[in-house]
């Protein structure tokens, strides 16, 4: 078996379906000249690999296989399962999911159109993954799997067809056991929705006004594992036919849907599809690069790369010059071990005839293609690097953004914004963050931030106590631990749970704040086009960009302001550091430090402006790992990488248009 390429590699995306065969060894042998190694193949072939039921059709793929082999390309394989065919979903209708936002369901001819309850469609599923397992399991230049292509994309998490309902009905069972514990935990009686019969439990579909959170959350939940134990079903099968070959599968950007690290669990290696341009800017893309780290601890792959323009944004501008470069270096900065660019060439046919691939439409290399020549290059000058553990870890959980998601209470409250910018705040002066699981070891960590733990954990308790007492600093946020696994609200003052004790303090009143724009505020960040709400980026200045010293002002007013929530303390134990100065609540207490052992837990009851106030930056002692630059102005990032004697060593990400010449001392 041909071994994957030492890392980090390159890869990309190849269709031999959308090319004629002629084409097949010209483009391998271009990609290998871009320094591709691996290429992807097959997400989206059902219909070419079994045209009708039953009669699978391998000959064209067998040569395309060959092909690549011969010019020095190795192959991830995926199974198909994204498109299921026309034959199929006419033969099948209830296949097509039925949608929990609209109702209607899905119609043939598109992708991700399948409900994965359906048992027609695991069933098919696991026929043509037990096909192409078969005939490719041990094929010496496969050397890896893929599954499926990107669960959950254009919002198909959730299907609210009868088969979701009678498995959900199933799967409250499982969790309950009784009826009388699945009344209690949702608080039925609210609105008399007491269920006396399993069956009676109805899915969130359109209705009149909205459903009980105790039911929307299960739904996530169940809606995320259905997918997980479709993934998992496919992986068992995979497993039996490909040896020790990794499994992966591609996660999305900004995509919380799916509770990624139950995927993570089943899969040997976490992939992404690393598209910059539905992001704000390089902050954010760091982010969602260290998220994904944080999945399994561990380094990943990025198995789509954007290689110019996309076609799904409102304007798809180009990536300019240089651009495609930075993203690929700026990943393996952040412990990505293979970048395979999306795609082979921009299509000729079908739904994304309007996005770049590294050769042009006409065959002929387009700027993404010379550049991938050149980070192939950089690649043989630059030595192994590793990342080394963060000073600084952000708490995530999906289902503490799930709970938000569902009851906002304010429209522009957004945990992923608040996660966001509390990575900013580090991003900014270069402090290198991890990502983790709310349960994670926190060893060896100087800070530790959680934000808005919605949910009571009062095992979790337990652990922060234990690292707070061997010296850590432990950072909660607003809306903490208020909201029962059910989503009924605690009778216990805030935060419940045992949470209070260990940061001493309970909150005494919450407000939520209406958003004003323009007072000096981020804007929102969930406009696809908001790439220019950042520091640098490839179409703006970023000398123009006020209030975002580099190096000096480290970005914190000496008054702090406050938006969209403010809770006032009531301190036990701990000291108050943070007072309002105005609103009928002035003088009540923002935020609190209470000692325990070695270290100590903070508790910040307002979203500060910066979210972290000077006061919590200088009693966390972050000032000492801000990595400054004598490029001022232009290299907008820096990552600090261990080489493989253990030296360190600096990579200087440019995400400006500027070309930067570097003082000798630092090449
Ligand atoms: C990804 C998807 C690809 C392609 C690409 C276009 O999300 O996995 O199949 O659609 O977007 O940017």
């Amino acid at each position: 078996m041909t071994a994957l390429p030492k890392t980090p590699f390159l890869g990309v995306a190849y269709y031999p379906e959308h090319w004629p065969e002629e084409r097949w060894k010209i483009d391998a042998d271009l990609l290998h000249e871009a320094g591709v190694d691996v290429a992807r193949m097959m997400e989206f072939a059902w219909d070419k690999l079994e045209p009708e039921s039953g009669e699978f059709d391998f000959a064209w793929m067998d040569k395309a296989l060959t092909i690549f082999q011969e010019a020095g390309i190795s192959v991830v394989l995926c199974t198909p399962t994204p498109t299921p065919p026309p034959w199929l979903t006419s033969q099948y209708p209830d296949i097509l999911r039925v949608d929990d936002k609209t109702g209607q369901r899905a119609v043939a001819g598109s992708r991700r159109h399948a409900c994965c309850n359906v048992p027609a469609y695991r069933d098919f599923s696991a026929k043509i993954v037990k096909a192409v397992a078969e005939r490719y399991g041990d094929h010496p230049n496969v050397v890896a799997w893929q599954i499926d292509n990107e669960f959950g994309c254009h919002g198909t998490v959730r299907c609210v067809c009868d088969y979701c309902r009678a498995e959900f009905q199933k799967w409250c069972e499982r969790k309950y056991k009784t009826l009388d514990a699945l009344n209690a935990a949702w608080g039925t009686q609210f609105w008399s929705a007491t269920y006396h019969k399993w069956s009676e439990i109805p899915v969130p579909a359109p209705t009149s006004a909205s459903h009980n959170p105790g039911l929307l959350l299960d739904y996530r939940r169940f809606s995320s594992d259905s997918w997980v134990s479709y993934q998992k079903m496919q992986i068992d099968l995979l497993r039996q036919y490909i040896g020790e070959r990794p499994i992966t599968h591609n996660f999305m950007l900004r995509f919380f849907d799916l509770n990624y690290r139950d995927f993570a669990a089943d899969l040997d290696i976490v992939s992404y599809d690393n598209y910059p341009h539905g992001m704000s800017g390089p902050s954010e893309c760091a982010f969602n690069l260290d998220l994904m780290r944080g999945l399994k601890r561990k380094n990943f792959w990025i198995i789509e790369q954007q290689t110019g323009h996309v076609n799904w944004t409102p304007f798809n501008p180009p990536a300019p010059p240089g651009q495609v470069r930075t993203w690929t270096h700026q990943a393996f900065a952040h412990g990505v071990d293979a970048v395979f660019y999306f795609r082979e060439r921009a299509v000729n046919i079908g739904q994304e005839q309007y996005h770049a691939g590294l050769l042009k439409h006409d065959g002929t290399p387009d700027r993404g293609w010379h550049e991938s020549k050149q980070v192939k290059a950089d690649l043989a000058e630059r030595p192994a690097l590793t990342r080394p553990q963060a000073p600084v870890a952000i708490l995530w959980d999906y289902e503490d953004l799930w709970t938000f998601e569902l009851e906002p209470h304010n429209s522009a409250f957004s945990y992923y914004r608040e996660a966001l910018d509390l990575y900013r705040t580090c991003w900014d002066q270069n402090i290198p963050v991890d990502i983790l699981a709310r349960d994670a070891d926190l060893t060896g960590y100087e800070t530790v931030f959680v934000p808005s733990p919605a949910l009571i954990d009062e095992a979790q308790v337990q652990k922060w106590r234990s690292y707070v007492e061997a010296g850590g600093n432990l950072v909660v946020l607003f809306r903490a631990f208020f909201k029962n696994p059910g989503s009924t609200w605690s009778d216990q003052p805030m935060p419940a749970g045992g949470l209070s004790d260990l940061l001493g303090m309970t909150v005494d009143e919450f407000l939520s704040i209406p958003l004003v724009p323009n007072v000096g505020l981020r804007p929102p960040i969930d406009k696809a086009d908001d790439w220019n709400d950042d520091r640098g980026s490839h179409v703006n200045d970023v000398s123009a960009r006020p209030g975002i010293g580099f190096g000096e002002n480290f970005g914190l007013p000496t008054k702090t302001r406050y938006q969209l929530w403010a809770e006032v303390l009531k301190p036990t134990t701990a000291t108050a550091i943070l007072r309002y100065s105005d609103g009928y609540y002035k003088d009540g207490v923002a935020a609190t430090a209470n000692k325990v052992g070695q270290g100590t837990a903070y508790y910040l009851g307002c979203w500060c402006d910066p979210i972290l106030p000077r006061v919590l930056w200088q009693a966390l002692g972050l000032q000492k790992h801000v990595v400054t630059s004598d490029v001022r102005g232009a290299v907008t990032e820096i990552v600090k990488l261990v080489d493989e004697t253990g030296q360190n060593v600096d990579v200087l990400l440019n995400h400006t248009k500027h070309t930067v010449t570097l003082p000798e001392t630092s090449k």
